[in-house]
């Protein structure tokens, strides 16, 4: 979910109604606001995306100088009008957005019901403003009140609050991302920065056990109970970075970034004798490690699957954890263990959770993130950036390939000292060299449209691969699911005939991804689906007989070590997902019942 806030000396909704676009990438089941108006609080909500909700209030948009926004990925409960923030207490005289979960909400629910609460919606949220309530009845001003609250709720929140009592916007954060914008008069909040970032690039992260009160021109963070002075920090995301600019849709133009998010990352670590520098590290922080332990989720586990072949090729022993999974099943770690959490908004719950698992024990942690601030640096022992700036929809793209580039950089700049002394790392870092200039010919020949069209209507696609190839596979069988709600499977190439070749019939149509390493193999596979009548699609390196006389289609990418071609077959890959939900009418950037920054477990 979104959370947002703002209090001006002028009038605030369209700025909130602004924010809450901006936030609909992390859910868009419903759309809220409460604005205080002078003659009280006014909630506007319902559900759907937020450009319903705008519809709605057009004729009677309420006028006020502080309110609040959200916009919702359920949880508990369905994605309707009721349940849509903010909610409110008895008297309407409090309203609360939420993000998170409140985990003993039924016992504190039925207590309240029990004291003469009515409550008009299924959501753990409503406890908040109906608890609020009682303790202002009790004569303690909004800021106690809320204290009093969080001092009594379990789980993870992120919560913004409006009351009719003072006008401030009180807010509190536990687990859940929550940032304060800085302008001259006026302040915010949000759950994450492009929601105000056309109005200030100066923020303060709040930590988890926070309790902050904004007005116009001061905010007051309170920390273990005493209120303590933060310096703002400037963020170096432009506005524009976060705008469409002229693409139809966020993610063509996040695929269309890609060589310059690659340059990002790239440049300022690998110096022209391609020495790699990691300025954020130091090789002590390394010592004694003697294996890696990623933990990750979606996408970012997928980047994992890659980072992990780079390091154990150069004899750097390594696994990968789904991080849901991490911490009811965790690895054996220990201080020679260095875990790895891939991350690209730096809030996903499974992976935070796996990091706040991996403290309690002697192991080191690193992150590798996209967001500055954000949560997981918070637990990290360090953290790397990958420089790709703010994507926006919700099928993560240019952060996959920044984040395999920033993998490889460090592969290599771990091999001297925890690889085997044979391993060579000069052709992936002439090739990590290339890289943004190989994406840009991949994007700029891309003719992949008409491969698109011919897997439209079909009962199921399967992506093969091996090698890097394999979690290529599954990361365009992921993109491919994600954005055309069509079936779609990816699998290691040499695993299908273990069980799902059972699953092949003429209709299928099977994506095969070449790198130029180990491709007879995989061009044996691709014998093995076509006999059965599937229709075989390659993509891989341009010079590459044996693959393309066993493809019905090949689409060729340029030559680069068969380490990086992954990175180059899978904008192939983007792409080919893009066109076909194109032509299926999906909602791209939103895909249905998917949120980019899932902050629950
Ligand atoms: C959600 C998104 C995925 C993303 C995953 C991990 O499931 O829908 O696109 O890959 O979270 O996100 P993270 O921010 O941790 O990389």
């Amino acid at each position: 979910c979104g959370i947002t806030g703002c209090i001006s000396n002028a009038d605030i909704t369209s700025t909130l109604m602004n924010s809450l676009s901006k936030l609909e990438y992390r859910g868009y089941d419903s759309a809220g606001i409460a604005v205080a108006t002078g003659n009280g609080l006014t909630v506007a909500k319902q559900a759907g995306e937020t450009d319903g909700l705008r519809q709605s209030i057009t004729a009677n948009e309420p006028v006020g100088m502080l309110g609040i926004g959200h916009t919702r990925w359920s949880t508990h409960g369905a994605p309707t009008d009721e349940n849509a923030h903010p909610h409110t207490d008895c008297t309407g005289t409090v309203a609360v957005v939420h993000n998170g979960i409140i985990e003993n909400y039924d016992g504190i629910k039925s207590e309240l019901q029990n004291n003469g609460h009515e409550f008009t919606s299924e959501t753990d949220t409503e406890v908040v403003p109906h608890l609020v309530e009682q303790h202002l009845k009790d004569g303690v001003d909004p800021l106690t009140a809320l204290q009093k609250v969080t001092e009594r709720i379990d789980g993870k929140y992120a919560l913004a609050m409006v009351t009719t009592h003072r006008d401030a916007i009180y807010v509190a954060r536990n687990g859940s991302p929550l940032v304060i914008g800085v302008d001259d008069s006026a302040r915010y909040v949000a759950s994450d920065v492009p929601a105000f970032l056309e109005h200030t690039k100066e923020v303060i992260h709040l930590e988890d056990g926070d309790v902050a009160v904004l007005e116009p021109e001061t905010h007051t963070v309170f920390r273990d109970g005493k209120s303590v002075s933060l310096e703002p920090t400037t963020i170096t995301w432009s506005t524009e970075a976060a705008e469409k600019q002229g693409y139809d849709h966020y993610m063509l133009k996040e695929i269309h970034e890609q060589p310059d998010a690659l340059a990002s990352a790239i440049k300022p670590r690998l110096t022209s004798e391609n020495a790699v520098v990691f300025e954020e590290l130091d090789q002590s922080f390394f010592a004694n490690i003697d294996r890696i332990e990623f933990v990750a989720c979606g996408t970012s586990y997928h980047a994992a699957l890659y980072g992990c072949q780079l390091l154990n090729a150069r004899g750097i022993p390594a696994h990968v954890h789904r991080a849901g999974e991490f911490s009811s099943y965790p690895a054996a770690i220990d201080e020679r263990t260095l875990v790895v959490a891939i991350t690209q908004s730096g809030e996903t719950a499974d992976t935070i959770e796996s990091i706040h698992r991996v403290n309690e024990t002697d192991a080191r942690s690193l992150a590798v993130t996209n967001v500055v601030g954000s949560s997981i640096e918070r637990i990290a022992d360090k953290t790397v950036y990958i420089h790709a700036g703010p994507e926006i929809g919700v099928a993560a793209t240019k952060t996959f390939s920044s984040q395999v580039a920033t993998l490889s950089l460090l592969a290599a700049y771990l091999t001297p000292t925890l690889g085997s002394k044979t391993a060579s790392n000069s052709a992936l870092l002439s090739s990590i060299a290339e890289l943004p200039t190989a994406v840009d010919t991949v994007l700029s020949t891309a003719d992949s449209e008409y491969v698109a069209q011919t897997l439209v209507n079909r009962p199921n696609r399967f992506f093969i691969g091996r090698g890097v190839g394999y979690p290529v596979a599954l990361e365009g069988a992921l993109k491919f699911k994600e954005i055309t709600y069509e079936h779609a499977e990816g699998f290691a190439a040499g695993q299908l005939k273990h069980g799902p070749l059972a699953l092949i019939t003429p209709e299928s149509a099977v994506l095969v991804v070449f790198t130029g390493d180990h491709d007879e193999k995989t061009v044996s596979n691709a014998h093995e689906v076509r006999s059965r009548g599937a229709t075989v699609i390659g993509i891989g390196p341009d010079q590459a007989d044996g693959p393309r006389r066993v493809c019905d289609e090949y689409i060729g990418v340029p030559s680069l070590t068969p380490e990086l071609s992954g990175v180059l077959t899978n904008v192939q890959l983007q792409l080919i997902a893009y066109h076909c939900a194109s032509a299926l009418g999906r909602s791209i950037d939103r895909p249905r019942n998917l949120a980019k920054s899932v902050t629950v477990e």
